[in-house]
């Protein structure tokens, strides 16, 4: 298929972070659901803690509303106090995070780390969303495209070239995460081409075209729309306002800046 005809489905995923223990996520999860399901046009993804993780399982089940893990290991099993593998999320989520900036800073990820993890979630059948996102000071040096085009090439390197497409990167700037200081629509925009000419000198202008790339970083019920309006955003990745209710309003306008409303 000629990548002028490729229609992504958007993809709105709320990464719930450290909140919300299983009888928390267990009820969180089923005051929302109605919502939710009302707006199938848009790929709804709920990415609670792991040890909630059956919790929510239980309640979407059936509802064509998506589960992810916000993080795993890359080995299958083993002596790794802690961790959580592939070979566990598989069956249970559809998709996992990978190399969020809360990772990357606080637990000292690596792009190479975060790229073991990418290929090991293709591997157990499991969807990446692989996060990239420069620090403000990378941002007021000009190092935006540097930073960006280190931590594609880094994190997204080696992937299985006939399952690129099903790649879902989010582009979240760390100086607009929990700050309440989101992006600009065009700064967003700006760093999504070049995360998609990046992609697409790796594995070929199709698989860029397919890929889905969400902006993240302080998004709200009342931003959404300036970033789902661009046809470059394929939807968002929600933290603090995916905790409530508003996280279906912002499905909502995401399907309607889409034209799917
Ligand atoms: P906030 O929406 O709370 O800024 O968090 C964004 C984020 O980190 C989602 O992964």
């Amino acid at each position: 298929m000629s990548a002028a005809f490729i229609r992504r489905v958007p993809i709105v995923a709320g990464n719930w972070k450290m909140h919300y223990g299983p009888s928390d996520a267990h009820d969180f999860a089923t005051a929302i659901l109605g919502g939710l399901t009302s707006i199938p046009m848009v790929e709804r993804v709920l990415c609670p803690p792991a040890v909630s993780l059956t919790a929510v399982h239980a309640v979407i089940a059936g509802s064509g509303v998506r589960l992810g893990a916000q993080n795993m290991y890359f080995e299958p099993r083993g002596a790794y106090t802690g961790e959580i593998a592939p070979t566990m999320l598989q069956g249970l989520c559809d998709y996992v995070i990978l190399g969020h900036s809360e990772r990357r800073g606080y637990f000292g990820e690596t792009d190479e780390l975060v790229n073991r993890k990418t290929l090991a979630a293709f591997a157990y059948g499991l969807t990446p969303i692989v996060c990239v996102g420069e620090r403000l000071e990378d941002r007021d040096a000009n190092l935006t495209e540097r930073v960006i085009t280190e931590q594609v090439r880094g994190s997204l390197a080696n992937l299985p070239p006939e399952r690129v497409a099903e790649l879902v990167v989010a582009y979240e700037p760390i100086w607009a995460i929990g700050t309440g200081r989101a992006a600009t629509a065009q700064d967003a925009a700006d760093v999504v081409a070049i995360i998609r000419a990046l992609l697409a000198e790796l594995y070929g202008a199709d698989a860029a075209q397919a890929v889905r790339v969400q902006y993240g970083g302080s998004v709200t019920a009342a931003n959404i729309a300036e970033f789902a309006a661009l046809p470059d955003i394929d939807g968002a990745l929600v933290g603090g306002a995916s905790l409530k209710p508003e996280f279906i309003e912002i499905v909502r306008r995401t399907a309607e800046a889409k034209g799917l409303g």
